[in-house]
């Protein structure tokens, strides 16, 4: 039974396992209400355990049939069980064997964790705590076992069969239409990257071979019919398994790789050994059904799951408080991968945007916690943009502050010294540490201390003495559990640039600690003089967001304009534009809710037009990039508190306007020039081409509604691709009419059997930013494709309407909460996940203006009155409102 303050687990209550489990034999017979699972554990104590303690294996709803020890039944009184757990009080103390038989029921399980259907496939999420709910076992990360298992099933129903590992033996049980696989998995491993995927699915593949020169098969597998939308994910697997041997020296290690991709799934994709499941949404693409973002998430997610066989597989958590060993250093890799299959300025911005959007606003609000949490009560709320975006940048800065030789030789020692161990964050910097030389221990509470560090820089030029001052200032605001925080270690990557843009020499004085470019900076306050500055110096700091920190810092619209114009660093000409951006639109906010006059017209549209006319065709997708005015989620957070969502969507339609209004004449010649015609290009410098034509007809619109409206129509009618398509239909949903309401019903006949693509056309309605949204939102859920069980749909409608619609969500009147309350409600009763991570749609809550403030407390109060709420919400909703 649940109380109602779960159980809290402390990092500083870690002991190792009692008991070993070396072998794992699993039988698993399936029958879409009852799989029947026999799993023979070989066992032993733990030398590093405590001798003769009771023998407590997990479990979580399961119905026990058979349970014997050493192939006897243990008499009554020497064992208890209960479906969320078996003990035996007195194990041997020396190797023995259990054998436990569990009935499941994979077509009842709408929580999709453990063995559950999806489309008639049966299939498996084990993370985290997931293999609990097949059979009693030691569900723990730095418990490794070998794995073989037996999977058995209707030979019509699933004619394919797949477990981790290598194929061993397969064949027919005669008679009954049934057949059976064997498979083997070599490589220990915890029981959270156990799968099995039991199917009627299509298959592409290819042979892959390794840098040592084995063969593998690489295989993609996908419902019936959609095997032409599965070639894209075959390549980008393909791809980044030679990149990690390039790049890492990482090479594959068994004879099969399979992917295969339901649609089914509450996250993204898993990295189960030697077959990876995913949310069939990060796999299928086909040039009519996916879009750029789609692709290149594809591409990531698939290099992300691959990438952990050796970063999270080969090398595992020692205990789930590590996740960002795993998942921190996992996306630090997809994300260099994909820098190096695109554009690496374009992918930096676009990397730094998510984390600003995710990572920040956790970070600044209740639910903020350190990339290595040292509490939880459920972990499956910890899978969290700070442990995975923050966390990629911690390592991202190890790079930075050790040079990329030193990064390089870490990595190694930490591949060869952890391979087939379970390790712990103190490991991973011990082995940068030793390949350095350097002292990580300061680095290390990175790690521990939660917040952004505000960084307030402020120079000031000697022009007689030729010097150029800076005074640099941290500060990490308090978090919850963390009032006190000390001065991180932040690397400041950076360059002087003068008046007419060249790059001024970087001379420190001799004590500072400046490494080339890079000025280290931990302490709460530091000066540094730089030497030999001939002439004014406008400062560029935090070269391609060189830490995850925010920067306070007095330049002028003129500095910005400068280093948009002329900083070699792209990442931060971007940053420039953005910055001109967010000041103005913040003027115009306060302004708006002072009664004050607006701020009029922004000044910096001028540098926006040469900018597009000299650099559009050269690099259009980093012209998109620095064309995009910030979100009303940029706006929220840039001014922290007090929000009214309304005065900043007004604001930023102003300034979209203005700025569309300026570059009118540009953006028609764009649009009017011709394209290169031919077969659908999904690389970088096509879809970046796409980008930069999709934002001029957004801003024309913005402009010329009306024209905007035509071209956009005739776009959609037109577009030979999703991506063009899309594009049409997001302008189009903005302007009010009988041509929006036109497109939405074209694509609903066009598209209304292929839930992917239906997918986008919820999403689209929701973030109307207008009030009938709310009743439109209502009437989609009835929609007959729509449906709260599965998690592409929820969030496709419904979180799109809670992150991607300030306006609506936070309606003054309360009725957007209220809605996402209710759904809420209705969710957590089927998937405890997908509703506690829709809950947190209102992490923001206590920035906002007092009247909406109000709304969003009554709405989680209404929530946390409800009895019998999961776990999973309970937690969120304790935090949030503590
Ligand atoms: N480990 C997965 C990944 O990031 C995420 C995941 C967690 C998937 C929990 C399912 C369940 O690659
Ligand atoms: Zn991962």
């Amino acid at each position: 039974m649940r109380t109602d303050t779960p159980p809290i687990v402390r990092l500083s209550d870690y002991r190792p396992s009692d008991y070993l489990i070396d072998a794992v034999s699993l039988d698993i017979s399936l029958h879409a209400d009852d799989a029947i699972v026999t799993a023979e554990l070989d066992m032993r104590p733990n030398p590093a355990g405590s001798a003769g303690a009771p023998l407590r294996l997990d479990g979580d709803e399961l119905e026990l049939r058979e349970f014997t020890v050493d192939g006897a039944a243990p008499p009554a009184g020497a064992w208890e069980s209960s479906p969320q757990g078996l003990t035996l009080h007195a194990p041997p103390q020396q190797p023995f064997r259990l054998r436990i038989i569990t009935r499941v029921n994979p077509a009842a399980n709408t929580k999709l964790m453990g063995l559950y259907r999806s489309s008639g496939v049966y299939c498996t999420q084990c993370e985290a705590e997931g293999f609990r709910r097949i059979t009693y076992f030691l569900d723990r990360p730095d418990v490794l076992s070998v794995y073989t298992t037996r999977i058995e099933a209707d030979r019509n129903e699933a004619p394919l069969l797949l477990g981790n590992g290598n194929l061993q033996e397969s064949g027919e049980l005669s008679g009954t239409g049934r057949h059976y696989a064997i498979w083997h998995d070599p490589f220990p491993k915890p029981a959270y990257l156990f799968a099995l995927v039991a199917g009627r699915l299509d298959t592409v593949s290819e042979p892959f071979t390794t840098m040592s020169g084995r063969a593998v098969e690489i295989a993609v597998h996908v419902e019936p019919g959609k095997a032409d939308r599965a070639g894209y994910a075959l390549d980008a697997l393909a791809r980044s398994m030679r990149w990690d041997e390039e790049t890492f020296g990482r090479e594959y290690d068994l004879d099969v790789f399979n992917v295969v991709a339901v649609s089914d799934f509450n996250m993204g994709a898993m990295e189960n050994k030697g077959l990876n499941i995913f949310n069939d949404k990060y796999v299928l693409a086909s040039p009519e059904t996916a879009t750029d973002a789609d692709y290149a998430n594809i591409e990531a997610i698939i290099a992300h799951e691959y990438f952990h066989n050796w970063t999270g597989n080969r090398i595992t958590c020692r205990d789930w408080f590590q996740l960002c060993l795993k998942e921190g250093l996992t996306v630090f890799r997809d994300h260099e991968f994909s820098a190096d299959q695109r554009s690496r300025p374009v992918r930096r911005i676009a990397d730094v945007r998510t984390l600003r959007a995710a990572q920040f606003v956790e970070d600044a609000g209740p639910l903020a916690h350190p990339v290595r949490p040292t509490q939880y009560s459920e972990i499956n709320n910890f899978y969290t943009a700070t442990v995975y975006e923050k966390g990629s940048e911690l390592v991202r800065m190890l790079g930075i502050l050790l040079g990329q030789d030193a990064f390089r030789s870490g990595l190694d020692l930490y591949f060869s010294r952890h391979d087939g161990h379970a390790a712990t964050i103190e490991d991973f910097l011990a082995c940068f540490a030793e390949a350095s030389g350097k002292n990580l221990d300061h680095f290390a509470q990175w790690y521990a201390q939660a917040g952004t560090p505000l960084v307030t820089a402020r120079g000031v030029w000697d022009e007689e003495a030729e010097t150029w001052t800076l005074r640099l200032k941290q500060m990490t605001p308090p978090t919850p559990g963390q009032t006190q925080k000390r001065a991180q270690v932040i690397p400041i990557q950076m360059g002087l640039i003068g008046a007419s843009g060249r790059e001024l020499p970087l001379q420190a004085d001799n004590n500072a600690p400046l490494q080339d470019d890079v000025l280290v900076f931990d302490q709460e306050e530091m000066t540094v003089t730089f030497r030999n500055v001939t002439e004014r110096p406008t400062p560029s700091l935090f070269r391609g967001f060189s830490a995850p920190v925010r920067c306070d810092i007095d330049l002028s619209d003129a500095d910005e304009l400068l280093l948009f114009r002329a900083d070699s660093d792209a990442f931060n000409r971007w940053q420039a534009v953005q910055n001109l951006m967010l000041k103005h639109l913040a003027a115009d906010v306060a302004a708006l809710r002072a009664g004050r006059p607006r701020v009029g017209a922004p000044a910096f549209a001028g540098a926006l037009e040469d900018f597009l006319a000299s650099e559009g065709a050269r690099d259009p997708a980093f012209v998109a990039q620095a064309l995009s005015v910030p979100t009303e989620g940029d706006i929220a957070r840039e001014i922290g508190s007090d929000i009214d969502p309304d005065a900043i969507h007004t604001a930023r339609q102003t300034l979209r306007q203005a700025m569309a209004t300026a570059l009118l004449p540009a953006l028609r010649a764009i649009r009017d020039a011709a394209e290169p015609d031919g077969a659908f290009d999904p690389g970088a410098q096509a879809a970046g081409r796409r980008a930069l034509r999709n934002l001029a007809l957004d801003l024309i619109a913005a402009a010329a509604p009306e024209e905007g409206a035509e071209r956009a129509a005739a776009q959609f009618h037109d577009a030979g691709n999703m991506t063009d398509r899309m594009a049409a239909l997001a302008t189009l949903s903005l302007l009010p009419g009988a041509r929006r309401e036109e497109a939405l019903a074209a694509w609903e006949r066009e598209f209304g059997d292929d839930p992917l693509v239906m997918d986008k056309w919820f999403g689209v309605q929701a973030m109307i930013p207008e009030n009938g949204t709310l009743d439109r939102v209502r009437q989609l859920m009835s929609h007959p494709g729509f449906t709260l069980s599965n998690p592409n749909r929820a969030r496709a409608l419904l979180s799109a309407f809670s992150l991607s619609n300030p306006t609506q969500f936070a309606r003054a009147d309360g009725a957007g909460f209220s809605l996402i309350a209710d759904v809420i409600l209705e969710l957590d009763r089927i998937n405890p996940q997908v509703a506690s991570r829709m809950l947190t749609a209102f992490r923001a809550w206590r920035t906002l203006e007092p009247g909406r403030r109000g709304h969003a407390l009554a709405a989680l109060q209404r929530i946390a009155s409800r009895p019998g709420l999961s776990v999973d919400t309970q937690d969120i909703l304790n935090r949030m409102l503590a």
